[in-house]
């Protein structure tokens, strides 16, 4: 059953980050995609499923019916002030939950102020759902800036049908226990229909919190809490992978791709994408080209690292710093090994459009996708959708979300650098035959959990929960989102 057809009912999403940047120019209102795992995903979401609501924090406050533009779903953007982003989207989602979230206990800053900012915006973002959502709609709010806003929706309403997505990891609860705002994010999060996470790891990690903190009940895949039941699911977002495969085919992307391939002189091109963030392994993944560089010297002049990086959280200190290591690390092994003709990295520092990115990855010969940790990692799904010769091979971290979808990928350690180099000279030795075995097997996975797929796991869930049906039920250890099994393939030692 696809989305398109599963519930009539309108959609109401919230979330922090809007879809677009609105910006007033001579010509009227224009718009620009925004930049994120979430926006990537949520984004043809809605526009498949069509008709309904995005609220998100927007410059621009207000109203706009199909998002300014030609879209099938209004916006709404809440504006915030300075104060309240410094405490709510600065202070407690990225200083407090993101490195919490992201196992870098060292990281995280508590602070009671900000968790009062973070309280008012959140219930900010309620207001505005009870304003839009009407009776039987389905609301759906993402991620951890907007922990409490199921609370704050179900006490002022509570027949309604929430939804709730957490993007990035959940920690485990030694990890999670540290937060003195524990509770009240549970309790937030408790107050929806369905918590879902991308993979089990996370939902496990999410049920043994509750329990431990909260003493909620597990029952089967259901959380028993407050005289409510909350079904816990792991289930990891897709791409819209028909229309990323489709468009990376277009003639313009591949004059695209054959340009940035002449420009190198047929080098072997290695690319890595992110936005810039201390989660995404970028400095471990120069080192490694480094070691790659220092013990293979035959390489020189014949591989080049493509590293796109997109500013991400400027006005946060630990993310410039990382910016000046990056900057600094790059200039070293540049001017290191560069012999005025061939430099091997090629560091680009910049926002891309999504048709730009599509030329790298079908220009690149390996995707070098290494983060510390990822809720998921959807730049893995968009260079497997973009290889219509399925040649190229994928390597990627084990501590990405995503590596448990993917394991005919070159699965490597990014915190040790002798695995990366090892890893990277098996990616460059790799034939075509075993390149396509593996990714042909790739391909079919990710373009069959697809974005309208992964919708539909959740929204004929809400949608049986409504109509009081028996939901199929699992045990936690064996929530359906089963391990995949390495396929077998041919040719690998
Ligand atoms: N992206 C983009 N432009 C850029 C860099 C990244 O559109 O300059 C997109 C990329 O294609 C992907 C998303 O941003 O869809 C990043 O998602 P991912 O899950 O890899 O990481 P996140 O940024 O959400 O942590
Ligand atoms: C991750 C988070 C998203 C966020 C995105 C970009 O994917 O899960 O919620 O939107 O990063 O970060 P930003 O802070 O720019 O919204």
């Amino acid at each position: 059953m696809k989305i398109e057809n599963s519930s009539p009912a309108r959609l109401v999403v919230v979330s922090n980050r809007g879809p677009y940047y609105l910006r007033m120019t001579k010509q009227g209102l224009k718009r620009e995609k925004t930049v994120g795992g979430l926006v990537t995903s949520i984004l043809p979401m809605l526009e498949k499923r069509g008709g309904g609501v995005w609220i998100a924090w927007g410059e621009r406050a207000g109203r706009y019916p199909g998002a300014a533009g030609p879209s099938p779903f209004d916006l709404r953007y809440i504006s915030l002030t300075e104060e309240q982003l410094q405490g709510y989207y600065l202070g407690v989602a990225n200083n407090a939950l993101w490195p919490l979230c992201h196992s870098f206990l060292g990281r995280v800053h508590y602070d009671d102020t900000e968790w009062e900012t973070y309280r008012q915006v959140n219930a900010q973002f309620a207001e505005a759902v009870l304003e839009e959502a009407h009776d039987g709609e389905i609301v759906w709010v993402h991620d951890y800036h907007l922990a409490l806003v199921p609370h704050l929706v179900r006490q002022a309403r509570p027949e309604s049908r929430l939804l709730f997505f957490w993007h990035i990891p959940f920690p485990p609860v030694e990890l999670f226990r540290t937060l003195p705002w524990r509770r009240e994010i549970l309790e937030g999060l408790l107050a929806s229909d369905i918590v879902g996470f991308h993979i089990p790891e996370y939902a496990d990690n999410f049920v043994e919190a509750a329990v431990e903190i909260l003493g909620a009940e597990a029952r089967g895949d259901q959380l028993v809490y407050d005289g409510r039941n909350t079904q816990v699911l792991a289930r990891p977002i897709g791409i819209d992978y028909e229309a990323v495969s489709r468009t990376s085919r277009a003639r313009v992307i591949e004059e695209r791709a054959r340009r940035i391939r002449q420009n190198l002189n047929g080098q072997q091109i290695i690319l890595g994408v992110e936005r810039m963030d201390y989660t995404k392994g970028i400095f471990e993944r120069l080192e490694a080209m480094e070691r790659l560089l220092e013990r293979r010297p035959e390489l020189y002049g014949r591989v080049t690292l493509i590293q796109i990086v997109t500013p991400s959280r400027n006005n946060i200190e630990a993310y410039r710093q990382k910016k000046r290591e990056t900057d600094e690390i790059v200039g070293r092994i540049n001017g290191r090994f560069s012999d005025g003709f061939w430099m091997p990295i090629r560091y680009l520092y910049r926002s891309f459009t999504p048709a730009e990115l599509m030329a790298y990855y079908r220009a690149a010969d390996i995707a070098l996708v290494t983060p510390l940790r990822d809720g998921l990692n959807l730049v893995a799904k968009e260079y497997i959708a973009c290889r219509p010769e399925a040649d190229g091979v994928l390597i990627l971290s084990e501590f990405a979300g995503v590596s448990q979808q993917l394991p005919e990928a070159l699965l490597v350690n990014p915190y040790d650098r002798q695995d990366m180099v090892e890893a990277l000279g098996r990616a460059l030795a790799m034939e075509k035959p075993e390149q396509r075995e593996r990714m042909l097997l790739m391909q079919k996975r990710i373009k069959e959990q697809d974005i309208s797929w992964w919708a539909d796991e959740f929204l004929s869930r809400v949608d049986d929960l409504a109509a009081a049906k028996p939901i199929h039920r699992y045990s936690l250890g064996e929530r359906d989102m089963k391990p995949v099994q390495p396929m077998p393939l041919v040719g690998i030692g």
